[in-house]
């Protein structure tokens, strides 16, 4: 093996152990395919190996190829290479398996002849959440080894299953009963010595009967699922495929179809997608600072939002201690978060004994906030009202212990002035959770001006600790997804104001991908929501800001949306999904008509255009005024708090693709008819005039 090799090989009782140790997830590297490859050559001439058993060291076996190494030139050996390699050996291997065995790694697996996991492992091959299809003879072995149907399944989904579900389908051949993978190898290896099995290999077993039937269902049900994008159907094209034709040949046709995705579009957004969820966790803070500890918070406010917080921190293993203003709504929030847990039970997401538990022995819920003296952190989430929230700050200065970290879930309300009614701003920061809470897995943590940086680090150990994604924000009206939220439905009401339907907007996002369009939200969450927001603001409004007076129609005459059976759409006794309104048509053009608008029509095209720019564009002033420290980071919260379709990365990292110029251009047109709503950022019009990128501008402010 060659020097400082990530793979080893030892011989110890006739069997050879082989050991990858690439930390942090042992990804199939070039120099471990490398070192796999040397560790094949020496076990075919090792006298003393009768068989060999792979694994590795650390959290888990492969989990999969060097997705860094994506977009680069390969580097040989490559994968299939050396998969063909382990398969080909004379002497059986066994692979032993812990941890999370994905794509390549479980493709490695299926190259050995016998695999072993011990309990808790999982295993997938998610490749097309990349963008792409297993490369390295998943879509030919996986197919041999389970059969067609759960092949399919497996693949063209990306999901991963346990390791019982992985035996009941004979996807492994054993569950060990021990925590140790090479133990439970070794325990293997002997076995198949003592009965004198051999190599077993799937590439010699007969592709199995494809019934076209079932196939034909399976493509109509992948076409609906993966809308808009190109690897699951690809993936299921080439399983089929495959079947037909020889092993060598089902490879070559793989290996044809991964390199063809390799350059999609959709492959190089969804691995931006991956790496920009991380980058959003790395602080980059002064040296030693260090998270405050945090084992018991606190929650103010039980309604919709303080249940879901609650839900989601008890799961995550910490102690609750929620107020109200009086007993009966802390019974009331009591109830919601047990209403919640139990969800959780009934989809097997949590047990039913852990669930008693949190409950009993983890929530207290009550009316004073004495209880508050010794908690770690608190989360106020009460009404969305500044005087409310600082006579709650003022009550939390005086009740809890010094160095609490005291953060409030406001939407839109300055933190800095939340902060400001406390004598310790510090130990304030803004944590806005995501409806459901215990759901969205988005957490925007917003760094007020005095925010100390060991709280912005608790806020995010706070956020990996309840496995959400914490993104950092600075204060704004609306931090990063509100405010790019409040100027792409701007964009949309002005397409209704001067011509196109509701329906017609709706159709053209969703044809975007997203799952929604916003006239559809808007029904959801309710209109007066919004219209309660533009009478607050009226006073203070521009007078070339224009109103979508359609909208504010709507709530005047009670049509609030679902809640009140009306409000874009008619939703009928039972159907969640809504209709169009017939006599929408005969509002608008009132409103037109009103407002001296002749109306145009619109392609789905312009609509969607200027949908985007103005999401584009908010975001370049959201970066260039340092609110987000990083383009990759606005993509994140759109992702995962706003439904943007996550095959084309973030609205940051679309823009790149498109070209910024392009968009520039759009918004340099849009602004001749309305320049007041269409001003480009600064930073946008210059990125575009010298072919920059909004992924290489970092306003550093993650160093603060
Ligand atoms: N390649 C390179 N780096 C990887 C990686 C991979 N396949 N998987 C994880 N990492 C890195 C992460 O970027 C992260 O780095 P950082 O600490 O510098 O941010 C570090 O490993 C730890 O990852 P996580 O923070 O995600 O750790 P978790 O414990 O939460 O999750 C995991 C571990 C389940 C393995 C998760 O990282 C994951 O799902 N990884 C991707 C797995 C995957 O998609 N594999 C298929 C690759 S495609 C393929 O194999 C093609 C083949 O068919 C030819
Ligand atoms: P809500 O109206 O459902 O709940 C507010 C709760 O706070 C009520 O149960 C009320 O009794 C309680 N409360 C009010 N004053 C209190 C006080 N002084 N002490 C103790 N309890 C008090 O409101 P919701 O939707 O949960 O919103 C709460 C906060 O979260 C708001 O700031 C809102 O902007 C924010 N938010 C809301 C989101 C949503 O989708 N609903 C999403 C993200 C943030």
């Amino acid at each position: 093996m060659t020097e400082h090799s990530p793979v080893t090989y030892r011989c110890e009782g006739g069997i050879a152990f082989i050991e990858i140790d690439n930390p942090p997830v042992n990804a199939l590297s070039a120099a471990v395919r490398r070192g796999l490859a040397e560790a094949m050559d020496r076990l075919a001439n090792d006298a003393d190996a009768q068989a060999a058993v792979l694994f590795c060291a650390g959290r888990t076996f492969i989990a999969g190829a060097d997705i860094s190494e994506f977009g680069k030139p390969p580097v040989a050996p490559f994968l299939p290479e050396v998969i063909a390699a382990i398969e080909a050996s004379g002497k059986p291997v066994v692979a032993a398996l812990h941890g999370t065995v994905l794509g390549g790694g479980l493709e490695v697996a299926l190259g050995a002849h016998h695999r072993v996991a011990v309990p808790g492992t999982r295993m997938g091959l998610p490749e097309v959440t990349l963008g792409l299809l297993p490369g390295a003879g998943g879509t030919q072995r996986l197919p041999r080894a389970v059969g067609v149907t759960d092949a399919i399944d497996l693949i063209t989904s990306g999901r991963q299953i346990g390791a019982q579900q992985a035996l009941d389908l004979g996807l492994i051949d054993a569950l060990a009963q021990g925590t140790d993978p090479r133990a439970a190898g070794e325990a293997e290896a002997r076995r198949l010595l003592a009965e004198g099995s051999g190599p077993r290999r799937l590439s010699e077993t007969p592709a199995p009967a494809v019934d076209p039937d079932m196939v034909q269902a399976w493509r109509a049900k992948v076409a609906k699922s993966a809308r808009g994008q190109v690897a699951p159907l690809r993936a299921l094209d080439t399983i089929v495929a495959g079947l037909d034709l020889s092993f060598a040949k089902g490879m070559a046709q793989e290996r044809q179809a991964f390199m063809d995705l390799m350059q999609t579009p959709e492959r190089a957004a969804l691995i931006h997608a991956f790496f920009a969820e991380r980058r959003a966790a790395q602080q980059d803070d002064p040296a030693g600072v260090k998270a405050r500890p945090v084992a018991r918070i606190g929650i103010i406010g039980g309604g919709t939002m303080g249940q879901g917080i609650a839900a989601s921190a008890l799961t995550a293993g910490l102690d609750v201690t929620l107020v109200e203003r009086d007993e009966a709504a802390a019974a009331k929030a009591t109830g919601g978060i047990r209403a919640m847990l139990d969800g959780a039970v009934k989809r097997g997401k949590l047990d039913r004994t852990a669930a008693d538990r949190m409950l009993d022995q983890a929530l207290r819920a009550v009316a004073g906030y004495d209880a508050l003296a010794n908690v770690d952190l608190v989360i106020e989430a009460v009404f969305e009202n500044l005087d409310v929230k600082q006579e709650v700050f003022r009550t939390l200065d005086r009740v809890c212990r010094p160095g609490a970290v005291l953060a409030t879930n406001t939407s839109y309300l300055d933190v800095n002035l939340i902060a400001g009614a406390t004598a310790r701003p510090q130990d304030v920061i803004g944590l806005h959770f995501f409806s459901p809470a215990n759901v969205m897995r988005l957490l925007e943590i917003v760094v007020a001006d005095k925010t100390a940086p060991d709280v912005t680090a608790t806020a995010f150990a706070l956020a990996k600790k309840m496995g959400k994604i914490g993104v950092r924000s600075g204060v704004c009206d609306g931090f990063i997804g509100n405010r790019m939220l409040l100027a792409y439905r701007t964009a949309a009401d002005h397409v209704v104001l001067d011509g196109a339907s509701p329906y017609q907007v709706d159709r053209a996002v969703v044809d975007l991908g997203f799952p929604m369009g916003p006239y559809q939200v808007g029904d959801l969450a309710g209109l007066d929501i919004g219209h309660a927001t533009r009478q607050r603001k009226a006073p203070t409004r521009d007078p070339r800001e224009r109103v979508p007076v359609f909208a504010d129609r709507l709530v005047e005459s009670g049509r609030l949306g679902r809640k009140t059976g009306r409000g874009y759409y008619i939703y009928d006794e039972g159907s969640p999904q809504g209709r169009p309104d017939p006599d929408m048509d005969d509002m608008l053009s009132g409103i037109r008509s009103d407002l001296g608008i002749t109306p145009r029509p619109f392609e789905a095209e312009e609509i969607q255009s200027r949908y985007m720019a103005a999401m584009v564009n908010e975001g370049a002033k959201i970066l260039d005024e340092g609110i987000a420290a990083r383009a990759s980071d606005i993509d994140v919260v759109l992702l995962h708090g706003y439904g943007f379709p996550r095959w084309k990365g973030g609205p940051m990292h679309w823009a790149d693709a498109q070209g910024l110029d392009r968009i520039a251009a759009d918004i340099a047109r849009y602004a001749e008819d309305d320049p007041y709503f269409w001003q480009i950022s600064p930073l946008l019009a210059r990125l575009a005039a010298e072919g920059g990128t909004l992924a290489d501008v970092n306003t550093g402010k993650d160093a603060s």
